[in-house]
């Protein structure tokens, strides 16, 4: 079957996560996605945190699935005059070096818009070109901080928190696949490539936009209602913390079910949607809350909110969170369990769906990955194994006109 990207070819100078998670999701696509690695040692992911030894770390093989792999020395010059062919062929250039280092390397944008003028040059840094940072590298949680995601983190009695989604990484990556996307759809119009570049704190920033609304709110009217911190709690001038209360104008909160003392996620996020009052009253025995004027509106459940939820526990303590979610979705009561990632490694319903996948590789034997979370109806991305360590050398090597004898004296001279 043809996939959407068939055709594109991309020149994967990408490591660790964010780069790497922009460049998988194009290959699922059906791009020719070549990774570019240092001979010897190739993405540093491949040796972290291994849980097989001699094998392909997690990370890596997570990160890097329907790939290919070139080794290439790219500061050798045998290295470059490879990398400079690679360049002339290819749609887009993806990388996610520090600060400067591709400019050190020989291939500003300058020069790689000069080698190929219709090729799209993308880049994850940290900051912004010019911000006052720009010179920094930066790796998952420090642009979680930067990014207003820490400071809005956690509870108000504890420090600024970090999430473990990978807000600044794999984030920023999916940012960069829509800029790339979008500039191959302006190509076709101007023929032009052109330079994307997205930053981990913008990135970041951008999925903290409704803690910027409440910024601007707090300094107009000094409260922000939906917070724990309201009616009783004092504000200062920033944005605090909120625990797990909702962020719209839902109130909700984590709250405790059967078996909570040892099992650390039986819990469910309960929300108090505000149209569905009648029905949460109706689930949880309480029909005399529905006209009560102590809770019939939502301003009027606010000052005592943490009570409702209160009792909301006390109707949950006899009830497993599965039990209690397939009661309240009878009710239509916005509502989830907690799930752990052993559930969710085995949900059914996420193997079924192609989220969660089994994948075959050389060394491991089969390992779990996450598929696609985008579902198409002409398109079911088939996820592959990540590639080994110069894998599809001599394979790229030949597709760039490389004789055997060439091959062989690149590999001798440690190019590749
Ligand atoms: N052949 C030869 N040299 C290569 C090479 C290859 N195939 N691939 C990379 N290199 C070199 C680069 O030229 C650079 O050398 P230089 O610093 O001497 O110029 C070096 O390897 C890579 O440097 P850098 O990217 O700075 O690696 P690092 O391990 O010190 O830093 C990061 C890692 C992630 C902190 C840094 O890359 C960074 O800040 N990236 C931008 C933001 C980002 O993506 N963060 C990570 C999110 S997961």
């Amino acid at each position: 079957m043809s996939k959407p990207l068939d055709g594109i070819k991309i020149i994967d100078f990408t490591h660790v996560q964010a780069g790497p998670a922009c460049t998988q999701l194009l290959a699922w696509f059906g791009a020719d996605v070549i990774k570019v690695e240092r001979p010897g040692s190739g993405d540093v992911t491949r040796n972290q945190l291994r849980d097989i030894p001699d094998a392909d770390a997690l990370y890596f093989t997570m990160l890097n699935s329907n790939k290919k792999s070139l080794t290439l020395d790219t500061k050798k010059p045998e290295g470059k005059e490879v990398l400079e062919k690679l360049i002339r062929e290819s749609d887009v250039l993806v990388e996610n070096f520090g600060p400067g280092a591709l400019d050190r390397m020989g291939f500003s944008w300058e020069r790689l818009n000069e080698l190929n003028p219709k090729m799209i040059v993308a880049s994850v840094k940290g900051f912004s070109d010019g911000h006052h940072y720009d010179d920094l590298k930066v790796y998952e949680n420090v642009a979680q901080c930067a990014g207003g995601a820490a400071s809005t983190t956690g509870f108000w009695d504890g420090p600024p928190t970090v999430s473990a989604a990978a807000l600044g990484d794999s984030n920023t990556g999916m940012h960069l696949a829509i800029g790339i996307l979008t500039a191959l759809i302006g190509r076709d119009k101007t023929g032009k490539g052109q330079k994307v570049a997205v930053s981990m704190q913008d990135s970041v920033l951008n999925l903290c936009r409704v803690k910027l609304r409440d910024q601007q709110r707090l300094e107009r009217v000094g409260y922000l209602e939906e917070y724990p911190q309201y009616p009783h709690g004092e504000f200062s001038d920033v944005v605090p913390r909120g625990g797990n209360a909702g962020g719209g104008g839902q109130p909700g909160w984590v709250l405790k079910c059967k078996g909570w003392e040892s099992d650390p996620n039986a819990y469910i996020y309960f929300t108090v949607q505000g149209h569905a009052w009648e029905p949460i009253c109706r689930a949880l025995g309480k029909p005399e809350w529905i006209d009560d004027p102590a809770y019939k509106t939502a301003e009027a459940r606010q000052p005592h909110i943490f009570e409702i939820f209160e009792t909301i526990e006390a109707w949950l303590a006899d009830k497993t969170k599965l039990e209690a979610v397939n009661i309240l979705r009878k009710f239509d009561i916005p509502c989830a369990p907690v799930l752990s990632m052993k559930e969710l490694a085995n949900d059914p319903s996420l193997r079924a769906s192609g989220t969660i996948v089994e994948v075959p590789h050389k060394k491991r034997g089969t390992y779990l990955t996450v598929g696609s979370p985008i579902k198409f109806s002409d398109l079911k991305p088939e996820i592959t194994a990540s590639p080994l360590l110069g894998e599809h050398t001599d394979e790229v090597l030949a597709s760039l006109g490389y004789s055997k004898q060439e091959i062989f004296t690149l590999h001798e001279v440690k190019a590749v």
